[in-house]
């Protein structure tokens, strides 16, 4: 909704209010989300805009964020994990979403040049401070959530790494946050803005049991992922409220045993 190829701010509104209509109670963002330089931040306003024309209930809604990425505005996507920056750019969070304190904060890459302890520390800090209510990490490898979930004194909630039909090469860290019980959220989980419409196309089982079901690909996909662990919160991208309607349906489509395993050797 923020980044290249952004709809109109009137249907991203209309997408966010079909989600929440929808029962939907976790919505992923990230400072990052922006095209030009002097607009960091622009997918939180977003979202703070729409919670609050929203007619229900927001109290039960997670508004998730990240820091760590930076959008220079050419178009790169550069990290800086330093302790100064993600502690500068909470307040901007803070301040965007218009909270005293942020529902779910990951730190969103690996920064090279800034020792990992330095950034989760940083996180640390801002739990002990209050200013964030739980803290999570992106891009992880599992030797990177052990540390974090060290560094926080066992305070690590989630874990948002790629995970699809077409990237399953994360199921190791998936699978390592299921046996310590936190949560993983698989970004890009349809494949990616450019490639979801192409799913049943290009992942055929993943069709066959979708037309079984009377539903689409995209929505049997979720529900797989949904059925590989407990901690499994998926969070696909959505610009229509046609979509967000579909794939929030995933969370009552029930897949068998057979057809879990049979998704998963695909
Ligand atoms: N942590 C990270 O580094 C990182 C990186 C990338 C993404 N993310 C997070 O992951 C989220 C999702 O990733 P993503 O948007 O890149 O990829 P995605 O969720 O795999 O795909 C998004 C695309 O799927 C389409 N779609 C969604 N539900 C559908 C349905 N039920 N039926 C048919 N098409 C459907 C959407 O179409 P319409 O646009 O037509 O609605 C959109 O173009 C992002 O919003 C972001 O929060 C995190």
């Amino acid at each position: 909704m923020s980044i290249e190829g952004r709809p109109d701010i009137d249907r991203s509104v209309r997408t966010i209010h079909a989600a929440l209509d929808a029962g939907v109670t976790l919505i992923d963002t990230a400072d990052a989300y922006h095209i030009h330089a002097d607009e960091v931040g622009h997918n939180e306003t977003l979202i703070a805009q729409a919670l609050a024309g929203w007619g229900g209930d927001t109290s039960g809604v997670l508004v998730a964020t990240k820091g760590g990425h930076l959008r220079p505005g050419d178009g790169s996507w550069t990290v800086d994990g330093s302790r100064g920056h993600l502690r500068e750019a909470v307040e901007g969070s803070l301040k965007r979403l218009g909270v005293d304190a942020i529902g779910l904060y990951q730190f969103h890459r690996p920064d090279p040049a800034v020792p990992y302890e330095e950034s989760v520390g940083t996180l640390r800090e801002l739990l002990d401070e209050g200013k964030i209510r739980l803290a999570g990490i992106s891009n992880a490898s599992a030797e990177q959530i052990r540390e974090a979930q060290d560094v926080l004194g066992g305070r690590l909630a989630s874990v948002q790494n790629q995970f699809s039909p077409a990237f399953r090469s994360s199921e190791v860290e998936l699978r390592l946050c299921a046996e310590l019980g936190i949560a993983f959220l698989p970004w890009s989980p349809l494949g990616g803005i450019s490639n979801a419409a192409e799913l049943g196309a290009k992942h055929a089982a993943f069709a066959e049991v979708a037309e079984q079901h009377g539903v689409s690909p995209q929505q049997v996909t979720l529900a797989w992922e949904l059925a590989l662990a407990p901690v499994v919160l998926p969070i696909p991208g959505s610009s229509r409220p046609e979509t967000i309607r579909d794939s929030a349906a995933a969370a009552d489509l029930t897949l068998t045993d057979d057809e879990v395993a049979r998704l998963s050797a695909a």
